[in-house]
């Protein structure tokens, strides 16, 4: 059973159809009505006989819609093996969510946090019964998380001085961190989280950011969304990644990420600014 963020385009549809058609189990979520509906179609046409795939739709800059959508997912299987937290992306300026939150810091990293430790109890429940490092937590991080030296402790949300590139950088500066800090608290029950550089994919990723960014991917040579797809494929279910978390892949193989995403210190640090901040909205 497969949770997939983000499957209504691009790599989490290609990652969801590879599931599918796998026979598995595939939740996916999307946030724009039409991709969602095109994609659950695209989806399920896909499948094998055997597989079931479930679609819900909510907008993950808001934290209410992260725990909606964690119900649904919980009423629909008590049983998760893989959750891939790949919704996210660049915006093209800057927005404030009515829970008062900068919408690309909570794409990125609030919303996978929160789905992640909503989700703990289907996680555990599939860890209970599968062998040691099968139940599987992989964030879509990127290249880009290089060009953030350190997270802005004062101001993780850059709500002084908010720049689309720079707010980018730090929140998948802060998947990486995540994933760290994460596979240091769930490998005592089994459970691995690794992280995955899907690399320059022609999908709807430039259309939802700025001029700059739309002509830096312009210029840049892209592969196809079922590129990165197969290397989540694997990070979910090949025996030699199932071993030691906290780890980052490309292109099926181990790379390093920038020095700054392998600080344990910053990794237990956001861990506790991020549960701050979702409960001074009250998560
Ligand atoms: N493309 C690249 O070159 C590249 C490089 C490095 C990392 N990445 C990362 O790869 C991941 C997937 O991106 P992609 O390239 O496949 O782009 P994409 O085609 O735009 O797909 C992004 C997916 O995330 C969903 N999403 C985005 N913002 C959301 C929000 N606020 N709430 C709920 N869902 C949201 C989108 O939903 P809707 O379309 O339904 O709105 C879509 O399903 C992202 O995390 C991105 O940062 C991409």
């Amino acid at each position: 059973m497969i949770v997939i963020t983000g499957a209504s385009s691009g790599i989490g549809k290609a990652t969801a159809e590879v599931f599918a058609l796998m026979g598995w189990h595939v939740i996916g979520t999307g946030r724009t009505p039409e991709r969602c509906d095109a994609a659950e179609e695209e989806i399920r046409a896909i499948a094998s006989p055997e597989a079931r795939v479930d679609f819900l739709r909510g907008d993950f800059t808001e934290m209410s819609d992260v725990r909606r959508i964690a119900k649904e997912i919980a009423r629909l299987t008590d049983c998760i093996h893989v959750l891939v937290n790949n919704a996210g992306g660049v915006r093209d300026g800057y927005y404030r969510t009515s829970e008062g939150l900068e919408a690309t810091f909570a794409t990125n990293h609030l919303a996978p946090f929160l789905l992640t430790r909503e989700l703990l109890p289907q996680l555990e429940y599939a860890a209970k019964d599968s062998p040691v490092g099968t139940v599987r937590i992989i964030a879509v991080a990127a290249d880009g998380h290089a060009s953030c030296q350190a997270m802005n402790w004062d101001d993780l949300m850059l709500l002084e001085g908010f720049a689309t590139t720079e707010a980018y950088s730090q929140a998948k500066l802060a998947s990486l961190l995540f994933t760290r800090e994460l596979d240091r608290r769930l490998s005592p029950m089994g459970i691995v989280a690794q992280a995955v550089n899907p690399g320059c994919v022609g999908s709807n990723f430039a259309s939802h950011g700025d001029e700059l960014i739309q002509d830096a991917m312009a210029r840049s040579p892209c592969t196809p969304p079922e590129h990165p797809a197969r290397t989540i494929m694997w990070l979910a279910t090949s025996p030699e990644v199932g071993e030691q978390g906290g780890r980052y892949f490309r292109d099926l193989a181990e790379i390093q990420p920038a020095p700054q995403a392998r600080d344990d210190r910053a990794a237990s640090r956001l861990w506790m600014e991020s549960e701050r901040i979702l409960e001074t909205i009250g998560c």
